[in-house]
């Protein structure tokens, strides 16, 4: 008797469960997005989906380039060792794991747009506090920014292997 009136309200109490997850992942992101906002997220922690504030919208990543990442460690050696090592704080943070940290977009979008990124991005203000000095990138273009970050996915894969 109780397998028989059991089996209706299980079927109905499933998609009552999934429409509940449902509102409550909406909300439940719509809070972790507000309270970005307000307390800075600690800088080390993935902030993955997060695309940043600037005129990269979307990435299309294919399987690494070789070539492209070559040239992105040019442009690293001029543009950002200033400020940046791989393995370790330096002016900077350490930027060999952090396409495991950020999206492609925002980090092009850090290197573009970074008074834009600081001002408007709660990740990249939080990060102007522990640092305690402004990131200042000139002459990058969006072609130099896509080449580095290659360079950069080629360390966090190198990393990932060690
Ligand atoms: C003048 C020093 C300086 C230069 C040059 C510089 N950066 Fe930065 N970068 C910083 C600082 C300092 C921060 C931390 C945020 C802040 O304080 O502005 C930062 C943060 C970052 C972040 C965020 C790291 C994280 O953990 O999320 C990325 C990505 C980044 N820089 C990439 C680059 C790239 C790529 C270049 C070269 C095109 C570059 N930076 C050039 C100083 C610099």
């Amino acid at each position: 008797m109780a397998l028989m009136r059991g089996d209706r309200p299980v079927r109905s109490t499933s998609i009552g469960f999934g429409v509940f997850a449902l509102v409550f992942g909406i909300v439940g992101a719509m809070t972790a997005r507000q309270a970005l906002g307000q307390l800075p997220a600690p800088p080390e922690s993935p902030s993955l989906p997060d695309k940043g504030v600037g005129p990269i919208k979307e990435v299309k990543l294919g399987p690494l380039d070789p070539a492209l990442a070559a040239n992105g460690e040019k442009i690293f050696a001029t543009h950002c060792s200033v400020c940046h090592r791989l393995d370790s704080r330096y002016v900077g943070p350490p930027l060999g794991n952090v396409t495991k940290l950020r999206s492609p977009e925002w980090i092009m979008n850090m290197v573009l747009n970074t008074n834009g990124m600081i001002m408007n991005d709660p990740v990249a203000r939080d990060l102007v506090g522990k640092y305690g000095s402004i990131m200042t990138v000139s002459g990058i273009s969006p072609e130099d920014a896509r080449a580095v970050l290659e360079y950069l996915r080629q360390a966090s894969n190198q990393a990932a292997k060690k």
